[in-house]
């Protein structure tokens, strides 16, 4: 994990929040790199949601709603973590990570289990006295709920049909820690897919599958995933079940929950808001609240686990395998020497050229093999070098990331090697 963390600061993947004001506990940015692969990483799971699935379209809600929701999604109740608190040093934690009964920091009594709720407050409005008091929202997918019948209203969408999002979630986390894993802001992604309660277990197992198959396809090492069925279930469940990495550094291991929430949310809302959140099957005229089976999954998380499962040292070089589609750069374009204007020209033109269809990197510093290692750390699948027999006989040195082998290619040709090599 400490490489890790050092590779992310090191490199311009992750930098601690605030952190020329010593930090803010809970609270992460995602540099230069990290933003390009947090972003690839988004698109991909949009595209798969959005694209592969008919059925299934997008939204995107604000983070603040009105104060009501959260009192119907009942996390104003029990939206909670039990805390205990050292006698001694006043250090707290969430109870459920103690082993056990003394202060894990300086071995002082504990206090008892007191509940705390980790619902983000805040205040809207601008008269001292008028402000209402909201909260910052607890979990992404509440909005889904509340646009559910306008999405029906200005769609063709039928029942069985699902809305996604990918937005922020706050949480007052007792213990925020182990870098991303446990943070008070963070992105979640969330598919939620309204069906017939008669079709409720069918749906389930289907997403539960087809989720586990799409991480699967990211991983380096897909067989480093599994399920981890819950028995203590969150107020809203009534079946639960996380996609984990079973390496993880920490004791955290869940990637995404998937949930059988039933007709919890949409009653709940139907009943705060007054309003008939029902659907009447066009066919057979039958009303009823849809049920709901959730994928709700953590875009931070996932992003974590997947340098984890990626990050390889091998003899002299740290190296990052990457899914080529989750690089920040797919390519890096080098010229041998930088002080060889001809070299750097013809190299500069074709970085330009893949700069048109791929995320491409560009490097002069320091010698080739330094060019290498530094592109491996960073997980670029391709090293592109232009030298002087590119001049003559029209053709670069590709270097592949893994197998480190080397081939010419034509340069006429580098667009079209690419997509052969980066579709597959
Ligand atoms: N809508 C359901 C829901 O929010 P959850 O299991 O509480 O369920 C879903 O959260 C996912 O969000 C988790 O699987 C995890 O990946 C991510 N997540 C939850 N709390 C987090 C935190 N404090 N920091 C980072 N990611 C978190």
């Amino acid at each position: 994990m400490d490489k890790i963390v050092s590779l992310c600061k090191r490199r311009g993947f992750v930098f601690q929040g605030s952190e020329i004001y010593g930090g803010f506990q809970g609270f992460y940015d995602y540099g230069p790199l990290g933003v390009e692969m947090k972003n690839n990483l988004k698109q991909l799971w949009w595209e798969w949601m959005t694209v592969e699935h008919d059925d299934i379209v997008g939204i995107d809600g604000a983070i603040i709603t009105n104060p009501k929701v959260w009192e119907a999604s009942g996390h104003v109740k029990s939206f909670v973590d039990p805390l205990s608190e050292c006698k001694k040093c006043h250090k707290r934690f969430r109870t459920d990570d103690l082993a056990g009964k003394k202060c894990p920091e300086c071995g002082g009594e504990l206090t008892k289990p007191k509940q705390f709720n980790i619902l983000v407050p805040t205040q809207i409005g601008v008269i001292e006295g008028e402000k209402v008091n909201a909260y910052l929202r607890g979990e992404a997918c509440q909005t889904i709920y509340l646009d559910y019948k306008n999405v029906l209203n200005t769609t063709r969408l039928k029942i069985p049909f699902g809305i996604c999002q990918i937005g922020k979630a706050f949480r007052n986390e007792v213990t925020p820690g182990n870098f991303l894993f446990r943070q008070r802001e963070f992105e979640q992604w969330d598919l939620q897919w309204f069906c017939h309660s008669s079709e409720m277990e069918k749906w389930f197992d289907f997403w539960k599958k087809e989720r586990m198959d799409w991480y699967k396809n990211l991983f380096t090492n897909p067989e480093r995933l599994g399920f981890y069925q819950h028995e203590k279930l969150a107020h809203y469940a009534k079946k639960a079940f996380d996609i984990i990495y079973e390496k993880s550094p920490c004791e955290i291991q869940e990637i995404e929950g998937i949930h059988w929430r039933g007709d919890w949310d949409l009653s709940g809302h139907a009943k705060y808001s007054g309003q008939d959140l029902s659907y009447t099957d066009r066919e057979t005229k039958e009303k009823f609240v849809p049920q709901i089976v959730e994928t709700s999954g953590g875009v931070d998380r996932t992003f974590l686990f997947l340098l984890i499962d990626a990050y390889y040292e091998e003899k002299d070089r740290v190296v990052l395998k990457l899914h080529p589609k989750l690089a920040p750069y797919q390519a890096a374009v080098f010229p041998l020497l930088k002080n060889k204007p001809e070299l750097v020209e013809k190299a500069k033109e074709i970085y330009l050229n893949l700069k048109k269809n791929f995320k491409v990197g560009w490097d002069d510093r320091g010698n080739i093999g330094k060019r290498y290692f530094a592109q491996d750390e960073i997980g670029t699948p391709y090293c592109v070098t232009v030298d002087f027999e590119s001049l003559e006989d029209k053709k670069v040195t590709v270097r592949d990331r893994d197998t480190m082998k080397q081939e010419r290619i034509n340069i006429s040709g580098i667009v079209d090697y690419f997509k052969n090599k980066l579709d597959n």
